[in-house]
């Protein structure tokens, strides 16, 4: 063990990737900053990269700006959210495994100052709208308690489009609940039953951007629950797609296409309002798509839930007038945790009083082209891992947990059982269950691609540009490749806190006509 520590020191003290990134010159007047985050839109849901499914106005607004095709995401939408609004690591949070359920009573670490609240240090206004899911089991988790001068949205993962009431199993006391997870500021908001919400979101965001003060910097974070399941769209957005047989994937790219338009909304509202030349424009997923729900993400393998590509490398753009470069796509390695860091030096503000930041600044990156500071990212370590999803709808095809480690690499500095995922440069190295391993093409085309590797594997390890579908595992071929970036897996493993992930507390039960929300 000694002699394993000593050599990861030594490996890290002469790693120039541990050089902090270099603060971007802040703009005279800050940026008005809007954040569109999409909830599961997968690789394969966006007519830019080749989908059947129609999005002209994010293949237009990203044609002229910056199209982000090495950027990362969290396999899972409470990891991205919480690294997007902190900059750092799940292994720093305590949230490496899988999400925040609505009875856990858990959220986002209070010590960490989040990106609303240091934009707001700037004198940003700072509006959110639409899903949190950083916690709410008591009032200091909330948004409007970490930053926000305004919300409107849920609180929880996902819920009904329309009624917007979540259903929940409360494992403790073995009753499903249904109840309203819908708010204005922190009051249950009432009246908005049989409203879409993908409309409701659009028109909350283009009122607030539409009454902003322009003399004032504005951020906007605006969290869509589109797409993510249930699949549930008004019928005439399917009209365009009878040819999808599919109905899920029909349903989908519906879904797909409201958002679309509510895009098209808000940035047309920021331009009649004057701030669209002084704004900097970010779309982005919160991971893959869920197949089992209409997303996709071919030709990259597996989806949400797992660390293959089709997991975690997400759509994203960035448009602004005060990029560099516009009508360009970047393949830099870019990770959501980046935000933070680039987007409050944009603003001009510090980050000085954030605890340690595992996100690097990347304004030069994106919008001017220059290689990306970040040369490693950790995709994640859960020794908790289990994929509680089947992997296919045939049950025949259905992949196996891997129960043992490999040999080779059994006495590895690295527990090869554990679920964890490390890139650096253009090697990635995958150990333990990455989650389903096929490949998924669209339902209209060919059925699915079932993994070719045996259930005892555990290590697998990929040049990610030569080949990003994850075809070739190239480990036997490079053994001192992946002896080195099992070495860096358990140095991360070693500064990671322990996992919080506490029991549902029974105390979180809204009752029969209660709505979900703090019981501490
Ligand atoms: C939970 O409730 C269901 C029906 O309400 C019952 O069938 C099941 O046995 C219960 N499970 C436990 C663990 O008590
Ligand atoms: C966008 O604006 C148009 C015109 O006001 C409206 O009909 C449509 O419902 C809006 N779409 C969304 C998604 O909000
Ligand atoms: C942005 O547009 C407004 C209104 O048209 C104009 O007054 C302002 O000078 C423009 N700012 C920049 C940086 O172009
Ligand atoms: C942040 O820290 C740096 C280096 O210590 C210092 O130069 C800078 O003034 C600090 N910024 C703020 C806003 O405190
Ligand atoms: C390695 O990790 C697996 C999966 O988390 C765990 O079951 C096993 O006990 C670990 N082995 C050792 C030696 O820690
Ligand atoms: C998996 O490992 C077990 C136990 O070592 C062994 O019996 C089995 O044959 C292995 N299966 C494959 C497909 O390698």
């Amino acid at each position: 063990m000694a002699g394993s520590l000593g050599l990861t020191r030594l490996l890290l003290g002469c790693l120039p990737w541990m050089a902090l990134s270099q603060p971007s010159a802040a703009a005279a007047s800050p940026p008005h900053i809007v954040f569109v985050l999409a909830d599961d839109l997968g690789w394969n849901d966006v007519g830019f990269h080749g989908s059947e499914i129609l999005t002209p106005t994010l293949d237009f607004l990203s044609g002229q700006g910056v199209r982000l095709a090495g950027y990362y995401t969290q396999p899972l939408c409470t990891p991205s959210r919480s690294q997007l609004l902190s900059g750092r690591y799940q292994i720093h949070t305590g949230l490496q495994h899988q999400i925040i359920w609505p009875c856990q009573p858990h959220c986002h670490p209070l010590e960490d100052k989040l990106l609303p609240e240091l934009l707001k240090e700037r004198g940003y206004v700072t509006h959110m709208v639409g899903k949190w899911h950083l916690g709410m089991y008591k009032t200091d988790c909330l948004p409007t308690r970490r930053g926000f001068d305004s919300y409107f949205g849920y609180w929880t993962g996902g819920e009904d489009y329309y009624s917007h009431e979540r259903c929940y199993l409360i494992t403790t006391l073995n009753i499903t609940r249904c109840a309203l997870d819908f708010r204005d500021g922190e009051v249950p908001a009432t009246d908005y039953q049989m409203k879409y919400s993908t409309h409701l979101f659009t028109d909350r965001a283009v009122d607030l951007i539409t009454n902003h003060n322009p003399e004032k910097p504005l951020f906007l974070y605006l969290a869509y629950q589109a797409v993510h399941s249930p699949l549930q769209v008004p019928d005439q957005y399917i009209e365009p797609y009878t040819s999808i047989h599919d109905k899920n994937r029909r349903l989908y790219a519906g879904m797909v296409s409201v958002l679309d338009e509510a895009v098209a909304n808000v940035t047309n509202a920021l331009k009649k309002q004057g701030l669209w030349n002084n704004t900097v424009f970010i779309f982005s997923t919160d991971n893959g798509g869920q197949t089992l729900s209409g997303g996709n993400n071919w030709p990259l393998r597996g989806r949400k839930w797992t660390l293959w590509e089709g997991g975690i490398r997400g759509v994203g753009f960035v448009t602004s007038s005060l990029l560099k470069q516009k009508g360009v796509t970047s393949k830099e390695l870019i990770h959501i945790s980046d935000w933070l860091p680039t987007l409050v030096n944009l603003a001009g503000g510090s980050t000085n009083s954030t605890k340690p930041l595992d996100g690097f600044d990347v304004w030069k990156t994106i919008s001017e082209g220059s290689p990306s500071p970040r040369v490693e990212l950790l995709h994640n370590i859960d020794p908790l891992f289990e994929d509680s999803f089947p992997c296919s709808v045939s049950p025949n095809t259905r992949d196996q947990a891997p129960t043992h480690a490999a040999t080779k690499w059994q006495d590895s500095p690295f527990n090869v059982s554990v679920h964890a995922a490390i890139r650096h440069g253009n090697w990635k190295l995958l150990t333990g269950n990455p989650g389903c391993s096929h490949w998924f093409p669209p339902p209209s085309k060919h059925s699915e691609i079932p993994s070719p590797d045996g259930s005892n594997k555990t290590l697998w390890l990929f040049d990610i540009v030569q080949d990003p579908e994850e075809r070739y595992d190239l480990s036997e071929k490079f053994p001192d490749v992946v002896t080195m970036l099992l070495f860096r897996l358990q140095n991360y493993y070693i500064s990671s806190v322990p996992i919080d992930y506490p029991d549902d507390d029974p105390r979180c039960d809204p009752g029969d006509k209660g709505v979900w929300g703090p019981w501490e």
